[in-house]
């Protein structure tokens, strides 16, 4: 087993999603190319078919870029006006639902560390004139965004790739306007992943080997300040699983609605 560091796995991570941005074709779909939905454990759960939200209006070119593992835009309740940061924006999909929702006195800021995905996000932005939608290069672990200044963070299946996710939960809140929001899609476990299950990259770069027991991540939101946290499985979302203790056996992966605010 070896152990990589971070920048080896945000390396690996970029090849991944960069080679799907360039080789992006709209007949095949990205996520039948092997996105977060190319491992038979996250199968089922991404790609536009899952939103509740009516994407219809979308071209392909964004549709079928979608690698997503929920729709983080009907847990958003976005209002016209606010100001969005979507984390690991991609092709830009849940960037241009959002942007439709805030309006043309809103906007929209998506974040991506990958070079391709970017280009790919603009040459949609341009496609579908969304004037109120801006991506910037890097990395949500050090956000290139104002402290302060967003209403509410979105993002679609991307805090479970990164090696840091304490920092990724301190940007956040560092970025949010007293009063905002966090609604995240994401793959979480209860239980977790062995650290040789952990090395295998192609799976973490997949979307399954980087995801946390749920008592983790909420334990990294609060030590990073949010309130109000909610975590419910997106297949059986009655249960509150925010506070159930730490699984201690083989990991049960599942995607996940996630909330919380910024007091
Ligand atoms: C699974 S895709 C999801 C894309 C988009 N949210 C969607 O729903 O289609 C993951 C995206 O997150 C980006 N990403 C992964 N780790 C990142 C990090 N640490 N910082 C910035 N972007 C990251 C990747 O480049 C990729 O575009």
């Amino acid at each position: 087993m070896t152990t990589l560091t971070p920048e080896q796995i945000h390396e690996e991570v970029k090849a991944r999603y960069g080679r799907l941005a360039s080789d992006f074709k709209v007949e095949l779909t990205a996520a039948n190319q092997g996105g977060c939905c190319g491992d038979t454990v996250s199968d089922g759960y991404c790609g536009t078919e899952f939103y509740d939200v009516d994407v219809s209006d979308l071209p392909a070119d964004v549709t079928g870029m979608s690698l997503g593992c929920g729709d983080p835009i009907t847990i958003a309740e976005l209002q016209p006006g606010q100001t969005v940061l979507d984390l690991g924006s991609g092709g830009g999909i849940d960037c241009f639902l959002a942007a439709q929702r805030v309006g043309p006195t809103g906007h929209v800021i998506g974040v991506d560390m990958t070079e391709a995905m970017l280009e790919k996000a603009n040459r949609n932005k341009e496609k579908i004139n969304a004037d109120n939608v801006e991506f910037r290069y890097g990395h949500i672990e050090n956000l290139p965004v104002a402290s302060d200044s967003v209403d509410v963070i979105l993002s679609n299946c991307v805090i479970n790739l990164s090696p840091d996710k304490t920092a990724v939960f301190q940007e956040a809140f560092r970025v949010l306007r007293p009063g905002g929001k966090l609604a995240v899609s994401d793959m979480v476990t209860q239980g977790s992943f062995t650290p040789e299950e952990r090395a295998d990259m192609s799976r973490w770069a997949g979307c399954i080997t980087g995801a946390e027991d749920v008592a983790d991540y909420t334990a990294w939101m609060q030590a990073a300040g949010f309130s109000q946290i909610s975590i419910r499985d997106k297949a059986n979302p009655a249960v509150e699983l925010a506070d159930v203790p730490r699984g201690d056996g083989a990991a049960r992966i599942f995607s996940a609605r996630i909330t919380a605010v910024k007091l």
